[in-house]
């Protein structure tokens, strides 16, 4: 799909403050620093649109990115910054499960687990949180360059095993060599579709 015209939208804590006007949404989930942020400008060939940052914990509120006006990209705060306070870790949380709870129009929850590490307790616990709401989803191993070519899909093998998910919605990606790009490009196109049909 091609993006002309990408923008950033909103920054919001609460439910008040989604936009209203009902355009499909892709989520992106995951650890902080994972590489959220960097696949929303991957995907659509900008440096910056999305603020990342070599720091973990950049993003801190749920950021909208209105994609032509077919569809945001929502970007969420990542969870399991430790140095950000208790109350705050808190506060990020419970607006994040709001949001992912209750949203009608949400199309596809992206979770992104980097591809070096096994997947962490709240990794599962989060996959297990997107289950249950129900909701299509793929997992994205991120920063798939960071590793050599020949071990990546034996990675992502290891990675769909521990999570017990389907080795067809798991994808190896990178923000670097963009991997993959055109299959999720794909999938992104086919979550679009199929909600509009029904
Ligand atoms: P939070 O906002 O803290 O939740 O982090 P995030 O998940 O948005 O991560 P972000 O995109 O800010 O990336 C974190 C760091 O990882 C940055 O230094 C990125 O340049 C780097 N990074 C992200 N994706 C990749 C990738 O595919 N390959 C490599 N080599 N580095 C990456
Ligand atoms: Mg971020």
């Amino acid at each position: 799909m091609l993006i002309k015209n990408p923008r950033f939208e909103i920054s919001v804590m609460n439910k008040s403050q989604y936009p209203k006007n009902n355009l499909p949404e892709i989520v992106l989930a995951g650890k902080s620093n994972v590489g959220k942020s960097s696949f929303v400008n991957a995907m659509i060939n900008r440096k910056s649109l999305a603020r990342t940052s070599s720091a973990p914990g950049k993003t801190r509120q749920l950021n909208f990115y209105n994609m032509d006006d077919k569809f945001y990209f929502v970007d969420l705060p990542g969870y399991g910054y430790s140095e950000m306070s208790k109350a705050e870790q808190a506060k990020v949380g419970a607006s994040t499960e709001s949001y992912l709870k209750s949203r009608k129009n949400i199309n596809l929850i992206i979770l992104l687990i980097d591809i070096r590490h096994k997947p962490s307790e709240n990794d599962i616990m989060m996959l297990d949180f997107i289950k249950h709401t129900g909701k299509h989803y793929i997992v994205i191993t991120s920063k798939a360059d960071k590793i050599a070519k020949t071990k990546v899909s034996s990675y992502v093998a290891d990675i769909a095993k521990i999570l017990d998910v389907p080795e067809d919605l798991i994808f190896a990606y990178s923000s670097e060599t963009k991997l993959n790009q055109e299959i999720i490009w794909e999938v992104i196109e086919e979550s679009l579709y199929s909600i509009e049909a029904e």
